[in-house]
């Protein structure tokens, strides 16, 4: 079955989409054919993301001026701007009698989520969230089994999201460094993990139907390096919560950036469980603790087959089908503006909570307009990291520091590849398949002359402002890449020595 062929939906009315940010708002146009949605205008500030664009979808209308996109004859935005502009810029669309797909998260202040509920519910066109994560086949079965009453009721949950993305701080979404190379990433480079929470509240949400209601969490101060803000605030550090959901069970949602990504979910019913690891779903079924616990494979419809072949785990078709359905049909999507706001809200209050000590905070209902109207003046936000002049002292020379972003990118992945190596080295003798350190040996040798001049440049950058955030960060990826021992010329040769002694032990 092509995309090409398939016929979704049973009527012959377009959507004509534009697509606000082409980073990510890339990755959902080849499944538009196939739900009756035409890409007809592009957005984005960067040249090199409008010609990626229109080698995609040549012919079609691109620019970097908002108001001259939303200006356009169109029905519908994919909104995949900054993620701390979404309600703004959500709102823009709407004003523009425009339906809105909107990528996570859909608010970053409360007062913002009161606005753009306002702007939903006044403008009389559909507005989505782009929460994908419910919609894998596991996640989708789960949801069906939980309706039909296998698991009883909720009495606690485990979702994560835990993603370490240091160089995407110093990068656009697809690995290009950062331009002009003295900054950093509009938000990437700050944003506090606890406002990234959908992707794992949501497909608790929607399993089980539940909404959260209570959250608190504790201040986590360890940062990983070489990341720009330190202490509780930004990110590269991990942002537990506890939620208390609408029928008095607890959630934990973790996320974060540490040193272990993990997607795990964990559910535990009053009359079964489920666990998703790896990609292994597993239930134990049977009401005790020690029923039999066995592993499920969640099987797709003829669509699902359809979704499978889209991005992540197939979500990225789901919540398109469901946006067109809407405006096609006017079946409500699964993420309408309440749910948007009932899984962002929690994120927010999280990341309030851990500063504030510890605090609970109740979760408003933004169905209700009193509710709603608490919050009209909430502008609680974290501190921003000041991406254009963060990094290095006014009178710096912009020769040496626009050469950051790049070394900086290098440098971390580099260094990357050096630890790896490095610290699985300290426990070879226990490795059980220890051909694997072969091959990290293998990969080093040949990222080490890459990685020498990096440390040079970097060095160079370091030393020329050594008070500034941008030295700091160097200095502390440096420090990783152990720079007196993988700096020597000399390194190369014993590097060479320590893989034969590595292999004679594996053969
Ligand atoms: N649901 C998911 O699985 C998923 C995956 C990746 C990203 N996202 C979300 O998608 C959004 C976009 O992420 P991204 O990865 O593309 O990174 P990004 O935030 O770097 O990209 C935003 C793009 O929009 C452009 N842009 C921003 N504001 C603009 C404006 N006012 N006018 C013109 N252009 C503008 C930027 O130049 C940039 O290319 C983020 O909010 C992110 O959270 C979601």
């Amino acid at each position: 079955m092509s995309d090409s062929t398939l016929r979704v939906f049973d009527t012959e009315q377009r959507i004509r989409l534009g697509i606000w940010g082409l980073g990510r708002g890339l990755s959902f146009f080849q499944t538009c054919a196939a739900l009756n949605m035409e890409v007809v205008a592009g957005c984005d500030y960067n040249q090199h993301m409008r010609e990626r664009f229109l080698e995609h979808v040549p012919g079609a209308f691109a620019t970097g001026d908002a108001e001259e996109f939303l200006a356009q004859d169109f029905d519908a935005v994919l909104l995949a701007t900054f993620c701390p502009a979404h309600a703004e810029d959500a709102i823009a669309c709407l004003k523009a009698g425009k339906h809105v797909l909107s990528e996570v998260t859909a608010f970053h202040t409360m007062a913002e989520g009161v606005r753009l509920a306002d702007a939903v519910e006044s403008s009389g066109r559909v507005y989505n969230m782009v929460e994908n994560y419910p919609f894998t086949a596991a996640n989708m079965y789960l949801a069906r089994k939980w309706r039909e009453g296998l698991f009883g009721e909720l009495m606690y949950g485990e979702y994560e999201y835990v993603h370490e993305i240091l160089t995407l701080a110093y990068t656009y979404i697809d690995g290009q460094p950062i331009v002009p190379g003295n900054q950093v990433h509009s938000w990437r480079s700050w944003i506090n993990f606890h406002y990234y929470n959908t992707h794992s509240l949501g497909p608790m949400m929607h399993i089980t139907g539940l909404r959260p209601t209570r959250v608190v969490s504790l201040p986590s101060e360890q940062r990983l390096p070489g990341y720009l803000m330190k202490g509780i605030h930004g990110m590269g550090g991990i942002a537990p919560s506890l939620i208390n959901m609408s029928n008095g069970s607890v959630v934990r949602n973790l996320m974060g950036a540490t040193t272990n990504d993990t997607h795990v979910q964990r559910l535990w019913g009053t009359k079964g469980s489920a666990e998703l690891v790896d990609g292994q779903l597993r239930l134990r079924l049977g009401g005790s603790g020690s029923s039999p616990r066995l592993e499920v494979h969640p099987k797709w419809d003829e669509l699902g087959e359809l979704a499978a072949q889209t991005g992540h785990g197939g979500g990225d078709f789901w919540v398109l089908y469901y946006f067109a359905r809407e405006i096609l049909e006017g079946t409500p999507a699964p993420f309408d503006i309440y749910n948007a706001a009932d899984c962002t809200i929690p994120g927010i209050l999280a990341y309030r909570s851990s500063v504030e000590g510890g605090k609970p905070f109740d979760v408003p209902d933004f169905r209700n307009k009193s509710e709603r109207d608490q919050y009209r003046s909430d502008d609680f936000s974290q501190p921003r990291y000041d991406v254009k002049n963060g990094l290095f002292p006014p009178d710096a020379d912009p020769a040496l520091t626009c050469q950051f972003s790049l070394t900086m990118r290098d440098l971390v992945n580099h260094t990357n590849i050096y630890r790896a190596y490095r610290d699985w080295s300290k426990v070879a003798g226990d490795v059980k398949d220890p051909a694997r350190l072969i091959k990290l040996a293998d990969e080093l040798i040949d990222v080490l002359p890459h990685l020498q001049r990096t440390q040079k440049v970097a060095r160079n950058i370091a030393e020329a402002y050594p008070s500034s955030d941008g030295a700091r960060v160097l200095r502390e990826t440096l420090e990783r890449s152990e720079e007196a021992l993988t700096s020597r010329p000399e390194y190369a040769e014993e590097l060479a020595r320590e893989r034969i002694r590595l292999a004679a032990g594996v053969a």
